[in-house]
């Protein structure tokens, strides 16, 4: 069988292995020259769907740029869910003399030539998030993400049982993430671990192009005129996809709700969960993950390749790595993880409509 690029990726992502072993730089030099008290440093994110973009990825790590370099400035630009487009994004950057830049790619193997493009100018990549198909990577920032997967489908067994739904009594649809992110198949291979051991029937289920939450509404409608009241549970990846699938699900007039799982602690997310509609989501501190890119971008920056946390392979070689820990979260952990955490305020959580709520969360 010929290998598409989205078999391959598929390859890349079961091949990461992870060592726990610090310290590769990757022979990545930096070759642009200027001064690095002044440097331009890219950021590219990918959609505009999802809200952590345009409101903690980009601000927290503009912040620690400013912290750290006054005179530095971002460019940056986000691809609306279109590889094309980011394509034309990075090169622009690159023209613009960007010394390093900071990518989370929309395709993860289309990416892999402007990381190409990058190294021919000098100018390292940090892979953000998502890897990129690529051996020339600076480093790679990210989460645990099967860990992800495999915390919303326990979540969502473990619901479940609890309700007192038999594993006869129906099965699950499984609404997964972008065929162009490397992340979506992790979560879903975490996702599929844990379902496929647990006597649960996976109905259907759905890669949705581009995470967009109107595709993933659109297929589960499709799927409640097929199934009906055999649906117990949706497995959804991230918040934006579960809103499409409780809003397929309500339209239908599905009543009680069945369990739905989320990810990113988005705050249309934590307020379904607030009054049930969605049952819980998968906490990811933000803050970290783009303080770490912002600290490192300025490394490189000034000539610094300081040693990764652990390894994670793409090919043959071995890229420095950092990958931090989610944390599920269902109505009980809103305040301990979420508002402790500093994610959201109270305030912010807890408008007028979501008062009762909250109060009986324990929330407010
Ligand atoms: C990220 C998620 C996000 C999704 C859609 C994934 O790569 O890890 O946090 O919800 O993309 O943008």
């Amino acid at each position: 069988m010929t290998r598409t690029p989205r078999a391959v990726v598929l390859a890349i992502a079961s091949l990461v292995a992870v060592l726990t072993l610090g310290g590769c730089t990757n022979g990545v030099t930096t070759g642009v020259s200027g001064d690095p008290a002044h440097a331009k440093i890219g950021l590219l994110l990918p959609d505009s769907v999802t809200a952590r973009y345009e409101s903690a990825d980009r601000p927290y790590f503009e912040q620690r740029i400013a912290e750290l370099c006054g005179g530095c400035e971002v460019l940056y630009a986000n691809a609306d869910g279109d590889a094309a487009k980011q394509q034309q994004q990075a090169e622009s950057m690159l023209t613009q003399g960007v010394r390093v830049l900071v990518l989370d790619p929309f395709d993860g193997v289309a990416a892999a030539s402007i990381v190409g493009l990058a190294k021919a100018r000098g100018v390292p990549v940090i892979a953000y998030d998502r890897l990129i198909a690529s051996p020339d990577l600076a480093y790679y920032i990210s989460f645990d993400n099967e860990l992800v997967g495999r915390l919303q489908a326990q979540a969502l067994v473990d619901r479940l049982s609890e309700l007192g739904v038999a594993p006869g009594d129906g099965g699950i649809l499984m609404v997964n993430g972008s065929p162009t992110d490397n992340n979506a198949s992790q979560f879903k291979k975490g996702a599929h671990e844990v379902i496929d051991a647990s006597g649960y029937e996976v109905l259907a289920e759905f890669d949705t192009p581009g995470w967009d939450p109107g595709k993933a509404q659109d297929w589960v409608s499709g799927q409640i005129t097929r199934f009906g009241s055999r649906i117990v549970g949706v497995y959804a990846a991230n918040d934006p996809t579960a809103g499409g699938a409780i809003a397929s699900l309500k339209a239908a007039g599905v009543s009680p709700l069945p369990p739905v799982t989320g990810q990113d602690a988005e705050l249309a997310g934590l307020q379904r969960i607030l009054t049930g509609d969605q049952y819980m989501t998968v906490y990811k501190a933000l803050r970290p993950e783009a303080f770490q890119a912002a600290e490192l971008a300025v490394d490189l920056a000034n000539g610094r390749m300081p040693e990764g946390k652990v390894q994670v392979d793409v090919g043959d070689a071995a890229i420095p790595s950092f990958l931090l820990e989610p944390l599920a979260v269902t109505r009980g952990e809103i305040r301990s993880i979420v508002i402790a955490d500093g994610f959201f305020t109270v305030k912010q959580l807890c408008t007028s409509d979501y008062a009762a709520a909250c109060r009986e969360a324990g929330v407010a």
